[in-house]
């Protein structure tokens, strides 16, 4: 069968063109891989294999009733220890809404020093005080934001906010299993469930069973189950209050989600320890917040890298790649960001050109260059095990790949033929890895992309269990960190390229992820399908993706696998434009379908919304910087800001899209009408300007995708322009909503690192509306003040500002005190003046 969304003649057309060896190494591979389960697995070649996995039925062995409860002497300052007959609970402070848990064995020698890559290194965790009652039935640890209750017989734990209110209640206990543990919770009537990464699934993963094992299951469909990432944190919603579970281990893990039991959460790692992170709210931002605190943010995009991004598997050679820049140009659709797939390299062996097809990288990169291109290459973990290639020579001589136990390296098929894998969890590997970027970077490339990082091997799935990795001098077997092969491969190259070009912002794109991964990539969602239930899953992996922590993401527009068409291409790219990364990209064999792939009417119809992506850039970037700032996901499901509405628990057929817009996507062909669910408080259509309100019915025609925009609201737009090189803009339009609210703008040069030395400007907007809105009879008044902090000079001379859907045309518009010359149109009911630095904007009659 072949994988999900490709016929076998587009299948046979890609294998067509792989060289012999890999296809010859590929058949190959179950045969060693035979051979390494066998004889290479225990650490003297030619014995029986002491590591293999998975391990037989295993029981859940609870941790037993709690017998003493300890602090002081040994015990950290801000812990607890509590000991019950089959090992001890430590419960640890570590923020006011943050409290650690971990569990280790009866007889075991303490706890082991805590380590997890998952983990911000930069954080700083201050002490805070907590109150500790231990009374005969129940111990008690009370921070200013949380309690958290263990009943000791049989050993329960509960988690209730400063307030009392429960958020979290203990399901059927927790402890050890085989060489792994379990842990239960409650879930409550109606409480959804979110996040844990990229899960084919829709929004409200309550229900299902879900399991963390980073695969590349070679494009996928709706429902598939593991893919990619795995981030094994999740946020819920208990009666409106948000708490969040990291359970923070990257080995192979279970989570039902009520699923067996509709009132049971378990999860289950196969081995490893319980580390679990109880996060509290109120908010679901604020639970975000505490999560990102622990596991960093994203850093600052450059203002490019928010742009169009035009992608194949692949633009090769080289005058298909000017063809395409020239098209875009000539065609007027604005894009910033050229993608290189494999077919760049020389033989698929990475950090190298093919030179016959690419003669002169730097020439073509200085082309793309001079068109306001920026052009991002793939770089694949596999080294190819060819003798004579330096990355090859160098790796295998410096000890750099995974090792199987008996010290060989490991060799498995991906694009060239036989690969080696650097060993990612070793500092020096790191270092080494970050330093092969230099050359791609001298030759102009602009932004990488990790892909294959999970690792994959073709027909052998991923490397065996029993590798042996450095994990930054601790050891380790592959079986037991696999889910982090992905983030150390994005962490090398990440901080390689910070050390390379110290003062820019060098994106980097990641296929395979574990918590944290924000900190150094973005990411995409790998293989998907050119189908419209792939689209409709594009914004429920996405929204809970940046539930995940990880807010600068997108699925391929238009669909990877399988053929695309005009009318999916058009509605994909209407939802592209309203995701944090907006790439169309798709793979060899299938139809082409670059904007302009499907004639009229879709070319205008990409054209105008890729243009509509870049008019939104100073409300996009004022959305990264929020995530990069707080965590806060650029593209937010309806019951993030609506938390007591369970209308919105399980919506995920329209989101919100950075403070203001709420984006009702068309799912579905043919569909020209939509039904929108618009909640508490006013809504304006933000083509129309008409005010709306609750369940609505809106226009879709094929050229539109609704969108509305919150009361209240300050929208700055762009002028179109064909790519960011063409900033600043001669003026920045202000779209104004009547309403109550506040808006923010944040803006800086937009590439490179000055602005952490405060080379930024933050501008906040209140509106006020006071009048016939708000049923006073004696006619209306809005007011807007601006108020605008840092030093940075934006370069643009003036505001264009728009007042739309007044609720009458205003007998006078003040810009701080003073009248300004307004022209009204009647059409959009629409008041425009222009204004140079303003504080207070007054509209009335
Ligand atoms: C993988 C990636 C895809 C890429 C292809 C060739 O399938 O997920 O995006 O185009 O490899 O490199």
């Amino acid at each position: 069968m072949p994988p999900q969304g490709w016929s076998p003649a587009q299948l046979f057309k890609i294998v067509r063109t792989f060289p012999v060896r890999t296809i010859f190494d590929s058949l190959l591979h179950p045969l060693r891989r035979w051979y390494y389960d066998n004889w290479c697995a225990t650490p003297a070649a030619g014995g029986r294999p002491v590591l293999r996995r998975p391990f037989g039925p295993v029981a859940n062995e609870p941790l037993g009733d709690i017998v003493a409860c300890h602090t002081g002497g040994l015990v950290p300052s801000n812990c607890v220890d509590l000991v019950a007959a089959n090992g001890v609970l430590r419960l640890e402070v570590v923020a006011a809404g943050l409290i650690r848990l971990r569990l280790r064995r009866a007889g075991s020698d303490g706890f082991m020093p805590l380590f997890s890559y998952a983990l911000d290194p930069g954080a700083e965790w201050p002490p805070v005080p907590f109150d500790l009652d231990d009374s005969p039935q129940v111990v008690t640890i009370r921070t200013t934001e949380l309690v958290c209750t263990a009943v000791k017989s049989p050993c329960r734990l509960a988690l209730y906010d400063a307030a009392g209110r429960l958020l979290s209640d203990d399901g059927a206990g927790l402890g050890f299993r085989g060489p792994g543990a379990f842990c239960t919770r409650r879930l409550a009537e109606g409480e959804p469930v979110y996040g844990l990464g990229e899960k084919a699934f829709d929004l409200n993963l309550r229900g299902r069973s879900l399991e963390m094992w980073n695969s590349d299951p070679g494009s996928y469909p709706p429902g598939r189950d593991p893919i990619y990432h795995s981030i094994p944190f999740l946020v819920s919603l208990h009666d409106g209050q948000a708490h969040g579970l990291f359970f923070d281990n990257p080995g192979r893990a279970h989570l039902d989600l009520g699923h067996t039991r509709p009132d049971l959460l378990s999860y289950e790692a196969d081995t490893g320890e319980l580390c679990v992170y109880l996060i509290g709210g109120p908010g679901i931002p604020d639970v975000l917040e505490s999560y990102t605190r622990l596991t960093g943010r994203m850093p600052l995009p450059p203002r490019w890298a928010l742009g169009y991004h035009q992608s194949r598997w692949s633009y090769s050679p080289e005058a298909e790649v000017r063809a395409l820049a020239a098209e875009l140009r000539r065609r007027r659709i604005p894009c910033d960001a050229i993608h290189l797939d494999i077919d760049h390299m020389d033989g698929f062996r990475i950090f190298t050109w093919d030179l016959s097809r690419f003669p002169d990288p730097p020439r073509l990169l200085a082309h793309l260059h001079e068109q306001g291109f920026h052009a991002v290459a793939i770089v694949d973990p596999g080294v190819k095990v060819d003798p004579g290639y330096a990355a090859h020579d160098e790796g295998l001589a410096r000890g750099f790949f995974c090792k199987l136990p008996n010290g060989r390296p490991f060799r498995g098929p991906v694009w060239p033929g036989d690969c080696y894998f650097p060993d990612f969890t070793d500092p020096a590997v790191r270092a080494w890895w970050g330093e092969l970027y230099r050359p791609l970077l001298e030759a102009g490339l602009d932004g990488f992309w990790n892909d294959m990082n999970e690792p994959a091997v073709f027909l052998g799935q991923t490397m065996p269990p029993y590798l042996v990795h450095d994990y930054d001098g601790r050891g380790a077997c592959h079986g037991d960190i696999h889910n982090v092969y992905g983030l150390q491969m994005a962490r090398a190259s990440a901080e390689g390229l910070r050390r390379l070009r110290p003062n820019e912002r060098v994106p980097l794109i990641t296929r395979s992820a574990y918590a944290g991964v924000q900190r150094h990539a973005l990411a995409w969602t790998g293989d998907n399908c050119s189908t419209w239930a792939h689209l409709r899953l594009g914004v429920s992996m996405c929204l809970n993706l940046g539930l995940s922590g990880v807010a600068f993401c997108g699925p391929d527009t238009g669909g990877f696998a399988g053929d695309c068409d005009g009318e999916l291409l058009a509605r994909w790219t209407q939802l592209g434009a309203l995701t944090p990364f907006f790439r169309n990209h798709s793979a060899a064999g299938t139809r082409p379908q670059e904007p302009w792939a499907f004639g009229e009417p879709y070319e205008s119809i990409c054209r105008r919304w890729i243009e509509l992506r870049y008019e939104l850039l100073p409300y996009i970037y004022t959305a990264a910087w929020q995530a990069a700032q707080t965590g806060l996901p650029m593209m937010r499901p309806l019951a993030l800001a609506f938390p007591t509405d369970r209308r919105t628990y399980s919506l995920d057929d329209q989101f919100l899209f950075g403070d203001a817009l709420l984006a009702a996507p068309v799912g579905y062909p043919g569909q020209t009408r939509r039904r929108v669910y618009l909640p508490a408080g006013a809504w304006y259509n933000f083509w129309s300007g008409e005010a709306c309100s609750g369940d609505i019915e809106a226009g879709a025609p094929l050229e539109r995708m609704p969108v509305f925009v919150r009361a209240g609201s300050v929208v700055p737009l762009a002028p179109v322009v064909q790519h960011t090189g063409e900033w600043p803009p001669p003026a920045l339009h202000l779209h104004i909503y009547p309403g109550d609210g506040e808006s923010r703008l944040y803006e800086d040069d937009g590439h490179s690192l000055a602005y952490q030395a405060g080379e930024s400007r933050l501008t906040r907007f209140t509106c006020e509306l006071s009048g016939p809105a708000s049923r006073r009879p004696s006619g209306f008044k809005m007011t807007v003040h601006r108020t605008v902090s840092g030093s940075f000079d934006p370069g643009y001379s003036h505001f264009d500002i728009h007042l739309h859907a007044l609720p009458e045309p205003p007998r006078q518009v003040l810009i701080d005190g003073r009248p300004a010359d307004t022209t009204f149109d009647a059409e959009q009911n629409t008041v425009r003046l222009a204004a140079g630095d303003w504080t207070r904007l007054e509209a009335g009659n």
